[in-house]
Order: structure tokens, then sequence, then C-alpha cells
């Protein structure tokens, strides 16, 4: 009898802490009323740049510039990604009010991507979303609750290549002139993980989403499942105070350190030695780095020292220094350059007619015989005049270039503050040493 009595209790003081009411549709709308329900989701999602797309004080800076240099021609252009929810429900249309804009309505938000239904294209977010007010997930077997109505949807199950579908249409920015500027759905679908066989499918989702055991919902009769991390760490960080900023910017770091997968050759020659670096895109299912690889600021460092003196040295910026300012004929750097018309190099993609640079692809089969076999490895030598004894690599990655900042701050667009907060991340596992004692050959060994 005891027992019993207590069940019932706790069943309905659940029951009351999760609010106990159907969700209308503008209450769907708002992620604060899943949170207490999914606390993870919501904790993990409200730090993530899906939920800060549209308070990114770059993004802000950088779509009102473009409104002003095309005089309004950009349009609805940026806030179709960055702020899908706020536009389709007619708060904005060209992303210059935001800051009016309600906060539930403002980044990727929950409602957004749990109603999608369809799919259209493949750039620029054709994705099409229901009005039936079912939330859709990867779950098979829901359990009844009276806020929401749920439904499994192939579009949302991680296993299934079709998901990918999901994520990769909005990770595809084809800019008003037609330069893809943003390719990392391109770019995975021409990869080897995007292959329909168990051995090699890897999906957005499952490299970005990571799995745990756990409960999908704070509710009374869930069972213990797999559920997905939602804090989509990948490069950027946000810069102005926001929820989770330290447990963000570590999931980031953590990503990243095992990235790449790099070697160093050292042969003597005549007069010196020549230094082979090899880099390998190891871990990421598209190029390194990918989407908007035009404003990070990715670059080799390498350093050889004879008795503690720099004999030679390439990409080693000095305190505060700015990779544009780096004079260093020998220096590594990846990602897109984009040019006009003339040939002069462009940092706003509306202005872009085309891109060049370097990325780092993702492996596009398993087997070198293979037709579609592209050699993922990118290597570059270095010639060290005289001796060393000791010689190191590094990989750093700016997540948006300061220079781009300074542009921005010049021409009154964005907050001067904000240039002191822009991190810069080292690839950790990518650090190599090779000292006296390896002698010729190739470190780390294969
Ligand atoms: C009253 C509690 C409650 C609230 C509020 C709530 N949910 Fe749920 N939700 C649940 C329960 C219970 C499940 C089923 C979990 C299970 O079976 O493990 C669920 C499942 C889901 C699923 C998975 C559906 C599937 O089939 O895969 C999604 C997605 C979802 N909720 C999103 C949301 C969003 C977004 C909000 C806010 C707009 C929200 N929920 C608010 C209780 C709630
Ligand atoms: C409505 C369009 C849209 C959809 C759908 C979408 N994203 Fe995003 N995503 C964005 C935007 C916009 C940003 C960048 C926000 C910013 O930095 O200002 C972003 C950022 C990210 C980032 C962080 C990138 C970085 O530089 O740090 C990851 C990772 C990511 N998304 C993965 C996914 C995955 C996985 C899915 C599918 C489950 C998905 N996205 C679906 C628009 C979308
Ligand atoms: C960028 C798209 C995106 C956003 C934004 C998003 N989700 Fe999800 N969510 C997914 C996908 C995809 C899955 C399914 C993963 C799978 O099962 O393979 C998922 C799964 C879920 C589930 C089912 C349990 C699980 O972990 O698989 C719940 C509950 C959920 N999300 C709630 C939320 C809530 C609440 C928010 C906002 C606070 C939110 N989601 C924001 C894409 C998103
Ligand atoms: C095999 C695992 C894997 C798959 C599949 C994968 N990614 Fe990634 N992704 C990574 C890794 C690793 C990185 C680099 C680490 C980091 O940025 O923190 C990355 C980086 C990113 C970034 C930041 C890119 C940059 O350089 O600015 C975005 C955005 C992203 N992924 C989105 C996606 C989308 C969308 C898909 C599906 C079309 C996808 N990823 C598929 C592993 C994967
Ligand atoms: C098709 C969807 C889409 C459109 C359209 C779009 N973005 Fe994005 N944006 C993204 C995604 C996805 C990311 C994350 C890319 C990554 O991590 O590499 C992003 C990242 C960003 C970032 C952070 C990284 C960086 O490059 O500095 C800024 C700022 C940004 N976008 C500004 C804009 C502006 C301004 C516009 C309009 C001129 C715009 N975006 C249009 C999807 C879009």
């Amino acid at each position: 009898m005891k027992v019993q009595r207590a069940t019932v209790f706790f069943a309905l003081a659940a029951l009351a802490a999760c609010s106990g009411k159907t969700l209308e549709r503008a209450d769907l709308l708002d992620p604060a009323n899943c949170k207490d329900c999914h606390p993870d989701h919501y904790r993990e999602w409200s730090g993530s740049m899906h939920a800060y797309a549209a308070d990114d004080p770059v993004f802000l800076a950088l779509n009102q510039k473009g409104q002003r240099e095309t005089n309004g021609a950009l349009g609805d252009f940026c806030v179709k990604c960055h702020a899908p929810i706020a536009l389709e429900e007619g708060l904005t249309h060209d992303g210059l009010n935001l800051a009016d804009v309600p906060r539930p309505m403002k980044g990727v938000t929950c409602y957004f991507c749990h109603s999608v239904e369809a799919v259209e294209g493949e750039h620029n977010n054709p994705l099409v979303l229901s009005d039936d007010l079912v939330l859709r997930g990867g779950i098979e077997d829901p359990v009844d609750n009276e806020a929401h109505h749920s439904e499994y949807s192939a579009l949302h199950d991680r296993t299934q290549r079709d998901s990918s579908t999901l994520c990769g249409p909005c990770h595809d920015v084809v800019s008003p002139k037609g330069v893809a500027i943003e390719r990392t759905y391109q770019e995975w679908q021409a990869s080897l993980y995007s292959h329909d066989t168990p051995a090699e499918l890897q999906t957005c989702g499952r490299c970005h989403m990571a799995g745990r055991d756990g409960l999908a919902a704070d509710y009374p009769g869930v069972k213990v499942r797999r559920v997905q991390a939602h804090t989509f760490a990948a490069v950027d960080v946000a810069l102005t105070p926001w929820p989770e900023m330290e447990a963000q910017r570590n999931e980031v770091q953590r990503q990243l350190d095992p990235t790449l997968f790099n070697q160093l050759c050292v042969t003597r020659v005549t007069g010196g030695l020549d230094v082979e670096v090899d880099l390998e895109n190891f871990a990421a299912g598209h190029a390194f780095p990918s989407g908007a690889s035009a404003d990070r600021r990715v670059h080799v460092e390498l350093i050889a020292t004879l008795g503690g003196e720099v004999v030679f040295s390439s990409g080693a910026l000095a305190p505060g220094q700015r990779l544009v300012d780096l004079v260093d004929p020998n220096l590594w750097r990846l990602g897109d350059r984009l040019y006009d018309t003339q040939g002069q190099e462009v940092h706003t993609f509306w202005a872009a007619d085309r891109y060049e640079g370097q990325l780092l692809i993702a492996p596009t089969t398993i087997a070198p015989w293979d037709p579609d076999y592209v050699n993922p490895h990118y290597r570059r030598t270095y010639r060290i005049p005289g001796l060393a004894d000791r010689i190191t690599l590094r990989v750093f990655l700016q997540p948006i270039g300061v220079d781009i900042l300074d542009q921005l701050i010049q021409s009154g667009d964005l907050d001067p503050v904000i240039r002191d907060r822009m991190p810069t991340f080292e690839l950790r596992n990518s650090f190599v040493e090779w000292t006296t004692e390896l002698g010729e050959g190739c470190t780390p060994q294969t």
C-alpha cells in the first residue's frame, strides 16, 4: 500500500514538472518549452552554433555590410539558413532587425530540424517543414507524451544515408552569383563516407552527434536508449556571453585534435636537409577545412633548430601577429581564397566570382586501384639550409581570421571588442617532432 502511494506521488510530480499540457504551434516554436522534458538536449543545443547562428556578431556584421554593398539585393539570402524560423514567421526578411526578433525565433531551432518532412534540393536550405505539429526523430517507438506527437523519420535517423540530406543542404552555400562558397555536403557526397554500405557509410549525424546511453526525455515510462549529443561543435565558438561557452570550446578542441594524421620525412641532401611534410585528413567526413574555409586561417608551422637556435622556420607567428601579415615564401596555408573577375582577392562572398586554394579531401574509396581513388596525401618539401638537430611540425586553425574582423571593424559593422576574443586552436595530435637520433626517414612511422 505504502509503495503504491509513493509511485503515484512520483508519477504526478513528474507530470507536473513537465507542465502537462499540449503544446500549440506557438509553444512548439520556443526551445525553452522543450527544456523541462529534454534538459540535456536543450542545454547542449543552447551552447551550439545552431542556437547562436542569428546572434553571432560576425554574422550580423557581414550581413549588414552585404545588404549595404548590394543595396539590399542580398535580401533573405543569409537569414534563410541563419534564422530560418524568423524568416518563415515573417519576422524578418533581410536580418537587419534581428536584434528585435524574439529570442525563440532566432537561430536553427529544435522545431526547425524536428519538423522537416522533405528535402527539395542540395544547397541553400531547401528543407520543407510539415505543419502537422508532429516532432520527428530517430526513435521508432517513442513513449507517448501529452506535450507533442512524435514520429520516426529516416531523415532524422543517423543510421540512414538520407539523414545527411537533413544537414547537407544548409551546409552547402551557393552565392547569388552562383559560386559554391561552402561545399561540405558536396565534399561528403564525393567521399567514401557517403557510400550506402554498412562498412563505409558515415552520415553527418554519426560523426557530429555522438551517441550515449541515457533518457531521451525526463518523463515517466521512458527507458534507457541511445541519445544523441546536440552540441554540434566543430570550429566556431561564441564571441559574446552565451550559454555553455567553456563546454563548447573544450568540445571544439577535442574534435579538432585528431582531425589530421601528419608525417615528417627527413633526408640529407648536399648543403642541408629536405623535410617532406605529409598532411592527411584522417577524421573529417568531407574536406578539411570545410564550410566557410575562406574565412578560416589554417596553416602549418615548421621550425628547425640546432643547439636550441632557430635555423629555419615557416608559419611561425609572433604573439598577436596576423597570418596575412606574415612574410613567408614557404607558408603552407589551407582553405579557399575568393577572387573577383579582375583577379583581386575579396573577403565577402557575395563579391566572389571564383574560389581557389587547397583543402585536404576525405578519402574517396578504400582501394587505391579503384578508378575513383584520389590520393588523399598532401605533401610539401621544405629545404633546411645546413644542419638541424630538432624539427617540429604543428597545425593551427583560427575560426575566423582577425584580418576579416579588422575589415568589419573598419567599416563600422563590428564592435572592436570582438577582435581579442577570437581564439586560435592547435590541432594537438598534429604535432610531430624529429630529432637527430631518429636519423633519416619518416616519423611517425606507419
Ligand atoms: C511533457 C514532456 C515533453 C515536452 C514538453 C517535450 N517533449 Fe519531446 N518527447 C517527450 C517524450 C516522453 C518523448 C519520447 C522519449 C522516448 O520514448 O524515449 C519525446 C520525444 C521527442 C522526440 C523524438 C521523436 C522520435 O520519434 O524520435 C523529439 C524530436 C522531441 N521529443 C522533441 C521535442 C521538442 C522540440 C520539444 C519542445 C518544442 C519537446 N520535445 C517537448 C516528452 C516531451
Ligand atoms: C537551417 C540550416 C541548417 C541545418 C538544417 C543544419 N545546419 Fe548546421 N549550421 C547551420 C548554420 C547557419 C551554422 C553556423 C552558425 C554560425 O556559426 O553562425 C551551422 C553550424 C553547424 C556546425 C558548427 C560549425 C562550426 O563552424 O563550428 C556543425 C558541426 C553543424 N552545423 C552540423 C550540422 C548537422 C550534423 C546537421 C544535421 C543534423 C545540421 N548542421 C543541420 C545551418 C544548418
Ligand atoms: C540541426 C538539427 C537539430 C536541432 C537544431 C535539434 N535537433 Fe534534436 N535531433 C536532431 C537529429 C538529426 C536527431 C536524431 C538523431 C538520430 O536518432 O539519429 C535528433 C534527436 C533528438 C531527440 C531524440 C533523442 C535522441 O537524442 O536521439 C530529441 C528528444 C531531440 N532531438 C530534441 C531536441 C531539442 C529539444 C532541441 C532544441 C533544444 C533539438 N533537438 C534541436 C537534430 C536536431
Ligand atoms: C567521418 C566523420 C565525419 C562525417 C561523416 C562528417 N563530418 Fe563534419 N567534421 C568531422 C571532423 C573530424 C571535422 C573537423 C573537426 C572540427 O572541425 O572540430 C568536421 C568539421 C565539420 C564542420 C566545420 C568545418 C570547417 O572547417 O569549418 C562542419 C560545418 C561539418 N563538419 C559539417 C558536416 C556535415 C554537414 C556533414 C554531412 C554532410 C559532416 N560534417 C560529415 C567529421 C565528420
Ligand atoms: C545555405 C545556408 C547558408 C547561407 C545562405 C548562409 N550561411 Fe553562413 N553559415 C552556414 C553554415 C552551414 C555555416 C557553418 C560553416 C562552417 O562551419 O564551416 C555558416 C557560417 C557562417 C559564419 C561563421 C563562420 C565564418 O565564415 O565567419 C558567418 C559569419 C556567416 N555564416 C555569415 C553568413 C552571411 C553574412 C550570409 C549571407 C551573405 C550567410 N552566412 C549565408 C550556412 C549558410
